[in-house]
């Protein structure tokens, strides 16, 4: 469903914000959290942020059952998190796109110092297109950016062989959200994260098991994924945080001040049970 955040604006000035933003903020995100550009899992609570990053990943990647030589299309890479654990921890062999050229770049030297079987491909993942099929089209943390997800899915899985793995986490509607327009809690979200469209898991259930899918893992986890929002809030106060925002380009300063403000919109959203973190992996039939 159209969030309040693209309703007005053509499918150009989404990409151009999204992409804008990334660039801005890619640089600054790997010096203060990492290259993973997600929410954590907390298994324990104890864990560092980084820690449970990197438990997301994993336990996505143990769902989906990605395996050594597995050629794995990370859809909005980001700069590189999944990809580069998905070849280091799992043998994998990956591609990762995203719109920001800053990712890009960025990604192709982390997986270059690394020695990682990773390439980055500059791709607007709603017009991508590639000879080959994958064993898993890998979406975390990026589909909510999209304009229009269903038509992605569908096409996405041209590019996913027979018995390969879609996999997706994100922010989700909770059921009792009928309209994200009007709701005065996932409307900020929307508008301070980038959020193009939004929907509930079952309704991304529904799009995979009509569509020639068979669901392998579904699940609510935002009591393991809430904590991300308390640790984002203590990240910004940081020193070392204050001082690189001293160095912001003033025309920049409108950007940042409104991603500060997606962090506190998002714990509230998921506080309410307006907003879900959730898991779909499905397997091509
Ligand atoms: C929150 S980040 C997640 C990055 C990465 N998946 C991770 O987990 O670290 C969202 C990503 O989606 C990408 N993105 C948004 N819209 C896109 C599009 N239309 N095509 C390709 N990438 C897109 C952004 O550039 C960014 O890399």
């Amino acid at each position: 469903m159209t969030t309040s955040f693209s309703k007005d604006l053509t499918g150009t000035a989404v990409k151009n914000k999204i992409r804008r933003f990334y660039d801005l903020g890619s640089p600054l995100y790997l010096e203060v959290y990492g290259n993973h550009i997600h929410d954590g899992y907390y298994l324990t609570g104890n864990e560092t942020k980084q820690a449970a990053q990197e438990n997301l990943t994993k336990l996505l990647a143990e769902k989906a059952g990605i395996k050594r030589g597995d050629r794995v299309l990370d859809v909005g890479c980001g700069i590189g998190g999944s990809s580069l654990w998905l070849a280091e921890n799992r043998g994998a062999s990956t591609v990762g796109i995203s719109i920001s050229p800053v990712q890009i770049e960025i990604a192709g030297k982390l997986a270059q110092d690394r020695h990682v079987d990773s390439e980055f491909l500059l791709m607007d993942a709603e017009k991508m297109r590639f000879e080959e099929k994958f064993d898993a089209i890998w979406v975390l943390a990026a589909i909510t950016h999209f304009p229009h997800q269903k038509s992605f899915v569908k096409k996405a899985t041209a590019s996913l062989k027979q018995g390969g793995k879609f996999v997706i986490f994100d922010w989700m509607l909770h059921e009792h959200v009928l309209d994200p327009l009007s709701d005065r809690y996932v409307k900020p979200v929307s508008e301070t994260m980038l959020l193009s469209s939004l929907y509930s898991l079952n309704t991304y259930l529904e799009w995979f098991m009509s569509g020639g899918y068979r669901i392998i893992y579904a699940e609510d986890v935002t009591v393991h994924t809430a904590k991300t929002w308390d640790d984002a809030l203590s990240v910004i106060k940081e020193p070392a945080v204050l001082k690189m925002a001293a160095h912001i380009k003033k025309e920049d300063i409108g950007e940042i001040l409104r991603f500060l403000k997606s962090i506190s919109a998002m714990k509230a959203a998921m506080q309410n049970h307006r907003l879900i973190g959730g898991i779909v992996i499905a397997e091509k039939l």
